[in-house]
């Protein structure tokens, strides 16, 4: 079992790298193998609304004509079984890292959903949702301040997360006040995601690979 975790922090000794720790402690226990990947340490632009409409190739053809770090990371999420989303709480969101990945990863993840296709959200013909769940994700959320803002923040990351497809499994919110009770929890998240995954995924289905 191979999990990606990205994180959208840029604190490598912080609370939202010792949460990704404890996952990956519980992952390691159950047999899985992992890679961490630090996006604010990496080359990665802003999406620039290509096109006169806005819209872009990456709608077309699902990929950014941007040259920079975000195709290799976009390829590991497509080769491993299950992803990890895990941000600092910034002005009750998503870090800025984690959000400008994820606004990307958006753009070339969803589609126009085919007309008359079967079960297809929304107007046929127009974007929508691809209405086929993809591959298992995990989002963690982490708060460091008063904590108001974590659940708005699991929201904001929830939402992006299914818009990319992505077969959401769980959110975990963490704040300050309970940051030591919470990371037993994320080790057990871990052991489970490499060892029950098959069982807790919606689908058996991915996105295409
Ligand atoms: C720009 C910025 C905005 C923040 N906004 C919030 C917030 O809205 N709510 C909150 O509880 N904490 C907030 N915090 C505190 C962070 O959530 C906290 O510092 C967190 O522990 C950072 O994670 P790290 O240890 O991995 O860097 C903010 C911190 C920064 C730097």
């Amino acid at each position: 079992m191979q999990m990606l975790v990205l994180s959208g922090s840029r604190d490598r000794a912080g609370r939202t790298a010792q949460a990704i720790k404890a996952l990956e402690n519980g992952f390691e226990r159950g047999g899985g193998a992992w890679d961490t990947l630090f996006l604010s340490e990496l080359k990665l632009e802003r999406c620039r609304q290509c096109e006169s409409d806005g819209w872009g190739i990456c709608r077309s053809e699902g990929k950014c004509i941007i040259e920079d770090d975000f195709p290799a990371v976009e390829g590991k999420i497509r080769s491993v079984d299950v992803v990890v989303f895990a941000t600092p709480v910034y002005f009750a969101d998503l870090s800025e890292s984690m959000r400008g990945f994820l606004d990307r990863l958006r753009r070339i993840r969803f589609r126009r959903v085919p007309t008359g296709a079967p079960g297809a959200p929304g107007i046929p013909g127009t974007p929508g949702v691809a209405p086929t769940r993809g591959t298992p994700a995990v989002g963690f959320c982490l708060s460091g301040g008063g904590g108001g803002g974590a659940p708005n923040c699991c929201m904001n990351l929830d939402r992006i997360l299914q818009t990319c497809g992505f077969d959401v499994v769980d959110m975990i919110l963490a704040r300050r006040q309970n940051f030591e009770m919470k990371l037993p929890i994320l080790e057990l998240t871990g052991e489970w995601l490499a060892t029950k995954l098959s069982s807790v995924a919606t689908t058996p289905a991915r996105l295409e690979r």
